[in-house]
């Protein structure tokens, strides 16, 4: 099985903020947005090119996923931000305001050959087309941006994100149908540690890989909700544990906490367990 890459927190940064972008160099998150986009004023937003080329020049961002949100194409920015940094040390480029499949091609053909490509997933033609984008050979990254999308649907916030979960499913269902890395949206209260808590198990118990964050302080919770808890390690063994032995006799189903424990259950506890594995090696680093 290969390990996976923990992707529980990805934070935001504005790329033109240089105290930011230094101080994400020490923060215990596993992926960062370098932003261009709505976090860049348009007065900042061409010096900021070159304050992020810097920055990522510069480098001691460790193992953390490098991806930069570069504006729309459709924009005045979009074309510079790639002929900027279309050779930049970095893992991914996120497109903001994804529609359709053309979108990413019309990105693909301006990048190096074999450059991934993440789509912001934030407007209802992109939540309609999720499953060409998510099939496009090149995007390996999904992420939720919810501000927009409850702008566009003209929905209201609510705690249980109830307008937007038809949108937030098929997200998921596209990127788990041609194995993308799925992320969830933004949580805008970002002193609230309780409501962070859990909108992060919410989007959890959905199958979100991870969250994206808008602040250093919404890194711990984010990084504890995504990893496997003590509970979901223990048990994971035992399920291992007991449909080995009931393989032994020559069957197919064992019974751990009176729940029945099938091929598919254990193919489920390898992954907890491999996931992790790959978390205690990242804090390790
Ligand atoms: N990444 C890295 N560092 C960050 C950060 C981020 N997203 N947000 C804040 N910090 C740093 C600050 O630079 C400050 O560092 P310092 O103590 O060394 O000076 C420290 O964390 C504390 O910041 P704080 O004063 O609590 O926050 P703020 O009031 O300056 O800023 C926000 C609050 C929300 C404006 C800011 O967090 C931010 O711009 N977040 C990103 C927004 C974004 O990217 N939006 C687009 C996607 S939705
Ligand atoms: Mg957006």
């Amino acid at each position: 099985m290969q390990t996976p890459r923990p992707t529980r927190s990805v934070l935001y940064i504005p790329g033109s903020k240089d105290r930011a972008l230094d101080k994400a160099r020490g923060l215990p998150v596993d992926a960062i947005i370098f932003d261009l986009e709505d976090a860049v004023t348009p007065e900042a937003k061409v010096e900021a090119r070159a304050t992020l080329k810097a920055a990522l020049e510069g480098d001691g961002y460790a193992r953390k996923l490098k991806i930069i949100r570069i504006n729309g194409l459709d924009t005045e920015w979009g074309k510079g931000d790639v002929e900027a940094l279309r050779d930049a040390k970095c893992d991914a480029f996120l497109l903001p305001k994804v529609n359709g499949a053309a979108d990413i091609d019309a990105l693909a053909v301006m990048l190096p050959e074999g450059r991934d490509i993440w789509a912001m997933m934030e407007t209802p033609k992109g939540i309609l087309h999720a499953e060409e984008i998510a099939a496009h050979p090149r995007v390996t990254g999904f992420v939720a941006g919810t501000n927009d999308l409850a702008k566009e649907l003209n929905c209201r916030y609510r705690a249980d994100r109830l307008p937007m979960q038809m949108a937030l499913q098929m997200i998921m269902l596209a990127a788990r149908a041609h194995g993308v890395t799925a992320i969830d949206g933004v949580y805008n209260q970002f002193k609230d540690q309780d409501g962070l808590r859990a909108e992060c198990e919410q989007g959890r118990d959905m199958g979100f890989d991870g969250k994206t964050l808008i602040h250093p302080d919404q890194v711990a919770v984010t990084n504890e909700c995504f990893a496997p808890s003590e509970a979901e390690i223990d048990l994971a063994r035992r399920q291992i544990a007991a449909f080995e032995e009931v393989e032994k006799s020559g069957q197919g189903v064992a019974v751990v906490d009176g729940k029945i424990v099938e091929n598919l259950h254990v193919e489920t506890a390898r992954k907890i367990l491999a996931l992790a594995e790959a978390v205690a090696q990242t804090s390790a680093e």
